[in-house]
């Protein structure tokens, strides 16, 4: 049962918007990984059939997987719950944290941590409308001065709420500053659920560390992965594949899933990440950015082979 996997494993694959789509997730899964979360879907592009949105979805062998959905209308929200539960979702997480304009403009992400009644309606019309496990994600509050985790985590004590995540960061913060774990060891008096912290965890040593001095269950992975999936293998003691057969493994999953074109153009914000830190990483870049094929991959990575003795 997926909760037991968090407990287990103390290791959850974040959601991120553009990136951990199925084949990033597979490759998570090859390093290691159990639980994955999809990138954020919107209920109400579920509820009109959206082409977009439904394909967001996840794979039929793509197991154990929480599907987020974000949204703002409870009905709405409910129904695209109730259909992910129906293609096999093992987890429905709500989004309460995503601080961009376009959903924030929705009333929903980050922005619902400035309406707690409409929260609490969202999160009673989930549960009642699944049989799964249901997590939340949420950051501190709006600002400084609306700090208002705590209140969410008692609506989600009240309301069956199987696993709360806490990015402790304001949604004005985006992604600055650095995320006040701190703020997580007030959660267990007012949550018996199950908790995930989530924010700035970058290497293995990281992982242990953050394990022992917070009161979580698990700790979510996020942009320390972008790039470097090896913080899992390196975390979970695994075999160590080169920098050549990773890039290789992470592209051959986004054409097995987008076609080679699109998958040619999306890997751009991967390459660059995976290429920190070589020499002539900048020109090397460059070349990334321009890729159009999977033989233009090859032959990048033939320059590179040339440039850097370890590379394979
Ligand atoms: C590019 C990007 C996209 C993200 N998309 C989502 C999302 O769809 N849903 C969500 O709850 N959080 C999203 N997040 C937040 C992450 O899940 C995570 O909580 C945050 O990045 C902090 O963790 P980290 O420092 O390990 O990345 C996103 C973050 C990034 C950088």
């Amino acid at each position: 049962m997926v909760l037991d996997v968090i407990k287990d494993s103390k290791l959850v694959i974040a959601p991120m918007a553009g990136i951990t789509d199925p084949p990033f997730r597979k490759l998570c899964r090859d390093f290691g990984a159990k639980l994955c979360y999809t990138e954020m879907i919107s209920a109400i592009g579920i509820v009109k059939g959206d082409k977009k949105s439904l394909n967001f979805t996840f794979k039929k062998n793509e197991h154990p997987i929480a599907v987020q959905i974000f949204g703002s209308d409870p009905d709405a929200m409910a129904y695209a719950a109730k259909h992910f539960e129906s293609e096999g979702a093992d987890m429905i997480d709500i989004n309460f944290g995503c601080p961009v304009k376009k959903v924030a403009k929705q009333n929903a992400g980050a922005a619902l941590a400035r309406n707690l009644n409409l929260s609490e309606s969202i999160i009673k019309k989930i549960r009642s409308a699944i049989t799964i496990p249901l997590s939340i994600k949420i950051r501190l509050g709006w600002n400084g001065s609306e700090e208002n985790y705590l209140e969410m985590c008692k609506i989600a004590e009240n309301n069956g709420v199987n696993v709360l995540c806490l990015h402790p960061r304001y949604a004005i913060q985006m992604y600055a500053g650095k995320a006040d774990w701190d703020k997580i060891n007030a959660i267990r008096p007012v949550y018996t659920g199950i908790i995930i912290g989530s924010g700035d965890i970058k290497t293995a040593e990281n992982i242990t560390t953050t394990l022992n001095a917070f009161d979580v269950d698990a700790i979510m992975l996020g942009r320390g992965l972008w790039g470097n999936p090896w913080l899992l293998s390196e975390y979970l003691n695994r075999d160590r594949l080169s920098l050549h057969e990773t890039i290789l493994l992470h592209f051959n999953n986004m054409v097995d899933f987008h076609g080679e074109k699109k998958a040619a153009t999306l890997f751009r914000k991967f390459i660059s990440k995976y290429l920190r830190g070589l020499p002539n990483a900048q020109e090397l870049r460059l070349a990334g950015n321009a890729m159009t094929s999977k033989r233009d991959l090859l032959d990048l990575l033939e320059d590179i082979s040339g440039h850097c003795h370890t590379f394979k």
